[in-house]
């Protein structure tokens, strides 16, 4: 599910996997979760110039996954999702819980659109505000797709997507599993091994 919705909203930007996208600025949020750790990879994959945004304890692990630029979101800098080249962003792939429309729209360039993964009510109402506007919000809700769960099989086939792994619990230990994977601060994937 992380996967597939990594790669559908990376998608939704026109990305091409083919070398032929000339690649776009884009900055994801939340990047060392369970989506925003695939949706890096396959940004760059797409050849995207990728600014990223997590908790400081995660800045190495997200510019190893191949981002550009490493935000940190505790910092005043981080939190204002400006990059150091000072360049707005064409594309920002929300996969935060506190996400605003509010916090988004300065850091857009004049066409600059939000897919929004995780979708709270300001951000709703904002996809319908600015349906015709220039700078733009849409929600996303991933679809299961067969044929998009096998392009991510051979991608890591290849060795050129992995999933970071935040920690792995027996069945027993399911309910352990759970919190740590609600707790919104897992690193990656939380496993459960039966
Ligand atoms: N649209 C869809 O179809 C779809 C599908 C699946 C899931 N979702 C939604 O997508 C959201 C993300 O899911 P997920 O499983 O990827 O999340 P997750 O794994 O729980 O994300 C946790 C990570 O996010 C970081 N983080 C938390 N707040 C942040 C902030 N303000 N800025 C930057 N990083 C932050 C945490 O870092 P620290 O620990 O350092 O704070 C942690 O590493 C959820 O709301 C989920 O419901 C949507």
């Amino acid at each position: 599910m992380a996967g597939l919705t990594a790669l559908q909203a990376v998608r939704s930007i026109g990305t091409k996997f083919d070398g032929t996208g000339t690649g776009a600025n884009i900055l994801i949020t939340a990047a060392s979760g369970g989506i925003g750790t695939y949706a890096v990879q396959l940004a760059k994959l797409g050849n995207h110039h990728v600014t990223a945004t997590c908790g400081t304890r995660n800045l190495e692990l997200v510019r190893s996954l191949g981002a550009d630029e490493v935000l940190d979101y505790t910092t005043p800098e981080g939190a204002a999702l400006k990059n150091q080249r000072g360049k707005k962003y064409d594309y920002i792939i929300n996969i935060t819980y506190d996400g605003k429309w509010s916090m988004f729209k300065p850091a857009l360039s004049s066409h600059g659109r939000v897919v929004d993964v995780a979708s709270c009510c300001e951000n709703y109402v904002a996809s319908v505000m600015t349906l015709f506007a220039r700078k733009k919000i849409a929600t996303m809700v991933m679809t299961m797709k067969k044929e998009e769960l096998s392009f991510l099989v051979e991608l890591m086939k290849g060795g050129k997507l992995k999933t970071v792994i935040d920690s792995r619990h027996p069945l027993d230990k399911a309910a352990d599993a759970w919190e740590k994977s609600m707790s919104g601060h897992a690193t990656g994937k939380v496993i459960v091994e039966m």
